[in-house]
């Protein structure tokens, strides 16, 4: 595996490549990034990985200076899959200048969820995807149905600027007990960890209740606002847990939800210090 670090050599490096799969990643990589590595391999040839700490996407109270970083770890895992290039820019490489043009993603689907708790956050994310996708240019690129609404973001914004990438998702890999695998999952004491699996076990039950019968929107308040209390009970503090069509990631009318509209709940709470997220398809 080649590891690059400037955007001029990974260039040079990818001439007359056109059929590059492209995996972005933070590092400190685990079963679910290394899952988006063999999907990308099915899906393109070669497969391109990137390890890039982003700070545009951390708030200033976020967890950016303490973000696990293993960089030796990441690349004996990514050169077991057979990644054939790595792009690892440091900050200097990456952004030389002040990043000043930024891609703000539409209020509808950028400052709910979790941009409403997060200001900021898909701005930081979009503009250093679309940066990235511009150094690599890729034929497809993979991302985790984990980061629900960032997977759907990114996929507007490559269509809205005819970027000309195929942007394939992903499944979510999650622990025995049903933990969705995430590199802050390693700030979680032994008692939290425990408590993690919660989370799904929340999102499970209101899936249930969703399945269970002919559902108003009233009853989907009812349900989220339950789901909120029983996590706070736990001693979470939860951000949002919502349930939202799957195509727009906005609420269903009464009539959507009489049409069988497709649906999911999606989740963030804090658990002591540490902030997950996670979500199911209904
Ligand atoms: P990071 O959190 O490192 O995640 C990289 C990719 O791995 C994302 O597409 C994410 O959805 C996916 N992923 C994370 N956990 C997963 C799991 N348990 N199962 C399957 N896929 C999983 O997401 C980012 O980095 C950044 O925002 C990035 C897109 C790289 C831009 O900086």
């Amino acid at each position: 595996m080649k590891i690059i670090s400037n955007i001029q050599d990974l260039r040079d490096q990818l001439r007359g490549q056109n059929r590059a799969a492209f995996v972005p990643t933070m590092g400190n990589l685990h079963e679910g990034h290394l899952s988006l590595m063999r999907l990308a391999k099915q899906h393109g040839d070669p497969v391109i990985a990137s390890i890039f700490v982003n700070r545009l996407q951390f708030g200033p109270n976020e967890d950016f200076d303490k973000y696990p970083r293993t960089f030796e770890a990441d690349v004996e895992k990514l050169e077991k899959e057979g990644v054939y290039v790595l792009f690892a820019p440091t900050e200097k490489d990456l952004y030389p200048e002040p990043q000043e043009y930024r891609v703000e993603p539409p209020h509808d689907l950028g400052a709910i969820l979790e941009g409403e708790f997060r200001p900021g956050f898909f701005q930081g994310v979009c503009t250093v995807v679309l940066k990235l996708l511009s150094c690599v240019q890729p034929k497809v690129a993979v991302f985790g149905k984990k980061d629900y609404q960032q997977l759907m973001i990114i996929r507007q914004m490559c269509h809205q600027f005819a970027i000309p990438v195929d942007i394939i998702p992903a499944e979510t890999i999650r622990a025995e007990d049903g933990l969705a695998l995430s590199s802050r999952n390693g700030y979680l004491s032994t008692e939290e960890r425990a408590e993690a699996v919660q989370l799904i076990q929340l999102l499970k039950q209101v899936q249930e209740k969703i399945l269970g019968g002919n559902i108003s929107p009233e009853e989907i308040l009812k349900i989220e606002r339950e789901a909120l209390n029983q996590l706070t009970s736990r001693g979470w503090k939860p951000d949002y847990i919502s349930i939202r069509k799957r195509k727009d990631l906005l609420s269903a009318t009464d009539s959507e939800l009489q049409s069988n509209e497709k649906l999911v709940v999606l989740a963030a709470a804090k658990l002591g210090k540490t902030r997950l997220i996670d979500n199911l398809e209904i």
